[in-house]
């Protein structure tokens, strides 16, 4: 059976890892040809080895989106070789938690780098090209989603900086949603409670200890979850805009 993503380009910040890695294998599975974009460039080889392997396309793009010219060269590159971009998933972050009183001033600096500026750059450079693909696409309809986080919503204790970003893409996507909606680009937020993945290794232990043990008891998510919400966002009919999903693990209260 054909996917639904069949015939449209779709490209991945932090696809060597985590939500993003499991978001490029489900667009893919929907026929998209994918473009992965990371700085781990041996994770990426062998995700788009695994593309291939089931018949998809895949383009590896060693790239870190915190310096502007990578963040554009991924975008350019994806077009020109892939020849068009139809979907942008603006998903690579990091979370380094604790609290603000003598933080670290070098890891607000990496997450408004990254979290914001990152997603920014890659924004700014793909919008024409998004634009162009929803006037012209197979599915005359273009996705940008950007992942937020619960963090997003609600901040809390130790979550000061990280949460300062995160509502910072609810507030941009909200904006650009109003710009462009019109135009059939559709921007979405997504907002994950606990997932199981790489990013709380880069808490400092003593911090990691504390944030884990509030949700101790709590089944996370899977990565796969998450990409299922995003699949599900991008392969809606041209007049459905799912605008903002919050997903949660079912045990986590805040
Ligand atoms: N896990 C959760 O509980 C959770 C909850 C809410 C929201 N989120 C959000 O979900 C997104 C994905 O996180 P995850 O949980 O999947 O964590 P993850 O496994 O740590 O993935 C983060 C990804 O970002 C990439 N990345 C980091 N710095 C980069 C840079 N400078 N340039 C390009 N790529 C970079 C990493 O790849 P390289 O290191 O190879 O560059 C990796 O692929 C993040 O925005 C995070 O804030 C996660």
């Amino acid at each position: 059976m054909a996917g639904q993503l069949e015939g449209t380009v779709a490209l991945v910040t932090g696809a060597s890892s985590g939500i993003g890695e499991a978001t490029a294998r489900a667009l893919a599975r929907q026929g998209a040809a994918v473009a992965l974009a990371a700085r781990r460039r041996e994770r990426l080889e062998a995700l788009a080895g695994e593309i291939r392997e089931a018949g998809g396309r895949a383009l590896v793009l060693e790239t870190d989106v915190t310096e502007e010219p990578q963040a554009r060269a991924a975008v350019e590159q994806t077009v020109d070789e892939l020849g068009r971009l139809d979907t942008l998933v603006n998903n690579a972050g990091v979370m380094l938690l604790g609290p603000i009183v003598d933080a670290p001033l070098e890891e607000w600096e990496r997450m408004v780098h990254l979290n914001a500026l990152g997603l920014l750059y890659c924004a700014h450079a793909a919008l024409p090209h998004l634009l162009r693909a929803a006037e012209s696409g197979p599915r005359r309809v273009a996705d940008m989603v950007n992942i937020s986080s619960v963090a997003g919503r609600k901040t809390r204790v130790g979550s000061g900086v990280y949460s300062l970003t995160k509502f910072g893409v609810v507030a941009f996507s909200e904006s650009l949603r109003q710009e462009v909606t019109g135009r059939h680009l559709r921007v979405s937020v997504v907002e994950p409670g606990a997932v199981a993945t790489e990013l709380i290794t880069h808490v400092r232990p003593e911090v990691r200890a504390a944030a884990s043990k509030n949700i101790a008891d709590v089944e996370p998510l899977q990565a796969e979850d998450i990409a299922q919400a995003i699949e599900f966002i991008v392969t809606r009919p041209r007049r459905v805009a799912v605008n903002e999903l919050l997903v949660r693990p079912t045990e986590q209260e805040y």
